[in-house]
């Protein structure tokens, strides 16, 4: 059972980058697993979407998004975050992505993919004064991954800005609290518990997901039985959840099972099986025979939903 700890362990890791106009950017490093990224991500994506923008930076291309509305959907699966806004969307790995059911990625892939490194930075101009503010990912080639835009207080509505001397330093305050708990340590992590580990179920809904694409009674009925039961999991629909052709493919992200050839009646009882009893239905899990015991992510919950590119969509 992961236990989750509220109270991050400073690395006392600072590192100034001299950039050639004579501007630098400083780094304070902060701890990346998914229980302190996890809390965080949430927190900017849920709570601060106005205030946050999203991007990516190197020489020669800058890419910023904004947030015009909250996402609709914020979740993980298989170690991919899946932002998804009117406009765009975004995935980003947060845990190892074990490629499906069948654990596909190779390891050494795995490693790549994921933050391996995150700091908290500030940007100083050629005079040394700070001009802008945010978070930078890493992956574990040393790759800058995504950039996260903090709120600047030399920016007015629209990005204009503001008339010299003038700057809004109360716009500072989320990257001051940031640093308190992330960076710092002296502040706790203002959740109990990861809320990118809250539980989930979600049926796929794809077109391609044969011989049955008739998801709606399944996801019905998972809906019901979780009402039923009272208990404390969405159920959701998903892009394709890599198996496929053995449809309808329900996945439950509290131990990562996938089940095929899902019924209502099947869907019905894994809730009361599964979620309250914590005994899979052999007969219709994915791969045939696995187990929360032989799982990778045996003991673990996550909540989820889809990456693109070579698996499941959130929809
Ligand atoms: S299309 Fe449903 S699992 Fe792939």
């Amino acid at each position: 059972m992961n236990h989750f700890c509220r109270w991050i362990e400073p690395l006392h890791q600072r590192d100034v980058k001299l950039l050639p106009a004579g501007q630098s950017i400083e780094y304070e490093d902060f701890p990346c697993s998914i229980d302190v990224t996890g809390p965080l991500l949430h927190t900017l994506f849920q709570e601060h979407w106005r205030e946050v923008e999203i991007g990516h930076v190197v020489e020669g291309s800058v890419l910023e998004l904004e947030f015009k509305q909250p996402p609709k959907i914020f979740v993980v699966y298989d170690g991919y975050l899946t932002v998804v806004t009117e406009g765009w969307h975004l995935h980003l790995c947060v845990e190892e992505h074990q490629g499906g059911p069948l654990c596909k990625t190779p390891s050494a892939l795995r490693r790549q993919r994921l933050i391996q490194r995150a700091a908290l930075y500030r940007q100083r101009n050629e005079r040394g004064q700070p001009c802008s503010w945010g978070i930078q990912f890493w992956n574990g080639a040393g790759e800058k991954m995504m950039t996260l835009f903090l709120p600047n207080p030399f920016l007015g509505e629209g990005d204009d800005f503001l008339p010299q001397g003038r700057p809004r330093q109360d716009k500072l305050k989320l990257y001051d609290e940031l640093r308190s708990i992330y960076v710092l340590g002296e502040r706790p992590i203002p959740f109990e518990s990861n809320p990118l580990k809250r539980p989930y179920i979600s049926v796929c809904r794809s077109s391609r997901c044969f011989p049955s694409r008739n998801w709606k009674p399944v996801y019905d009925a998972l809906q019901q039985a979780v009402d039923e039961a009272g208990l404390d999991i969405t159920v959701m629909t998903a892009g394709c959840l890599e198996v496929c052709k053995l449809g309808p493919v329900v996945f439950y992200s509290g131990d990562r099972s996938w089940y095929t050839r899902v019924s209502p009646d099947v869907a019905r009882e894994i809730v009361r099986s599964h979620c309250v009893n914590g005994e899979k239905l052999q007969a219709h899990l994915y791969p045939s025979g696995s187990s929360s015991s032989d799982s990778p992510s045996a003991g673990k919950s996550e909540p989820e939903l889809n990456r693109g590119h070579d698996s499941a969509k959130a929809q």
